[in-house]
């Protein structure tokens, strides 16, 4: 079924981070991480200095990739503060750009989605920017964005960065990451088919994919995933829950720290993995590590698939890149450990040959590697 209105593809996600970028640095640390360990570049910046008086917001981007990180600039801040403290640093908002504002947000309406904010409208010397909030798994929300012909440098109110280029992107190697491919949704137990089915019902989304504890799991844990798309299939939202086994399922762990419902991954897209995790490893990233037997079965496994995997093998290997594939065609895809101190959140570059899946195949490699670190933590 044709919607009567289009989501198009994600084009920013509000980040919550907090504690020492409380001082006043020009800066702090949070987009200091993406730009000099992920490859952003510094975007826009709202802040005192712009009249924002109770957060602040540091927009890093990448191509079409673009990460808002806000925190609290008063003491007792109660909307990002109590996130903060519940959540630690995670995904407090994923942002859709969209042409229609009003019929999402009717029909969201009509089928009951809770609304957080209703639709506003913000302006500045580039134009007319409206916005419509609503709410989706644990405290995550959706904010929906239609720019119309807006041409100022991101959203009204923003301004150039205080330090617009920062000198450690000019000596280290663009990893050109292009746009998000997906983003990751974990879910407490027998959660999944209701957050699913939110999107079904109130975004008009449809179901692209899913899998059982039967497909994925490892001796100790297991999960469950359905993954849902708007109509142009541009936005892919997996959402997992976890799955009885022996030990700790992973996502539990991720539900237990995060304190419920929460966004586990963000998926980003590159033309090129290998140029992107030798550039982002040059820089310090640090990614989870696959054991030799992977790629020894895997080597055996592809000499019986129709598929050809044109990237060396050995390179794959030596960089921890996995590999997925059917008849058709194939992903690469690598996974970074978490990207703050509470085993939450983490990023993937991911790199599609003809292959629209979610790396199922590696679902049980990434679980070994997961299930290392868990161990290490004292949590598995
Ligand atoms: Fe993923």
């Amino acid at each position: 079924m044709r919607t009567d209105y289009q989501l198009r593809q994600t084009v920013w996600k509000d980040w919550l981070w907090g504690g020492e970028n409380l001082r006043a640095s020009p800066d702090p640390m949070a987009a200091s991480y993406y730009i000099s360990r992920m490859g952003f570049q510094p975007h826009a910046y709202s802040g005192l200095e712009t009249g924002s008086r109770n957060v602040v917001r540091h927009v890093v981007r990448q191509n079409r990739i673009i990460f808002v990180l806000v925190s609290p600039l008063n003491p007792g801040n109660e909307e990002m503060g109590r996130h903060l403290i519940t959540h630690g640093d995670g995904v407090k908002d994923i942002a859709f750009s969209v042409e229609d504002l009003d019929a999402i947000v009717k029909k969201a309406k009509e089928r009951g989605a809770k609304i957080v904010k209703d639709i506003w409208e913000e302006n500045d010397e580039g134009g007319k920017v409206r916005f419509a909030q609503v709410q989706t798994y644990g405290d995550t929300t959706h904010t929906f964005v239609e720019r119309g012909t807006y041409n100022g440098l991101f959203l009204p109110g923003y301004k150039r960065p205080l330090v617009p280029v920062d000198n450690i992107t000019k000596t280290l190697p663009d990893p050109k990451l292009d746009f998000v491919d997906h983003i990751v949704g974990n879910q407490p137990d027998l959660e999944m088919e209701d957050a699913a089915a939110w999107y079904e019902k109130h975004l008009i989304f449809h179901r692209f994919w899913s899998v059982d504890d039967t497909q994925i799991h490892t001796e100790y844990s297991a999960l469950r995933s359905i993954v849902v798309t708007n109509w142009e299939e541009t936005i892919k939202m997996p959402i997992n829950e976890p799955a009885p086994g022996r030990r700790k399922s992973q996502i539990q762990e991720f539900v237990d720290y995060y304190g419920g419902a929460g966004v586990q991954h963000i998926a980003l897209n590159t033309k090129d993995i290998i140029s992107a995790i030798r550039h982002l490893r040059s820089r310090g990233m640090e990614f989870l590590s696959v054991p030799n037997s992977y790629y020894d079965q895997l080597k055996e496994k592809l000499k019986l698939s129709k598929v050809k995997v044109v990237e060396d093998m050995n390179v794959l290997q030596e960089l921890n890149i996995l590999v997925d594939y059917d008849d058709n065609g194939y992903l690469l895809q690598i996974f970074t450990k978490n990207v703050q101190d509470r085993p939450t959140v983490f990023l993937e570059v991911i790199q599609r040959n003809n292959h629209s899946g979610f790396g199922a195949g590696n679902f049980k490699a990434l679980f070994e590697a997961i299930e290392i670190d868990q161990a290490a933590r004292g949590n598995l």
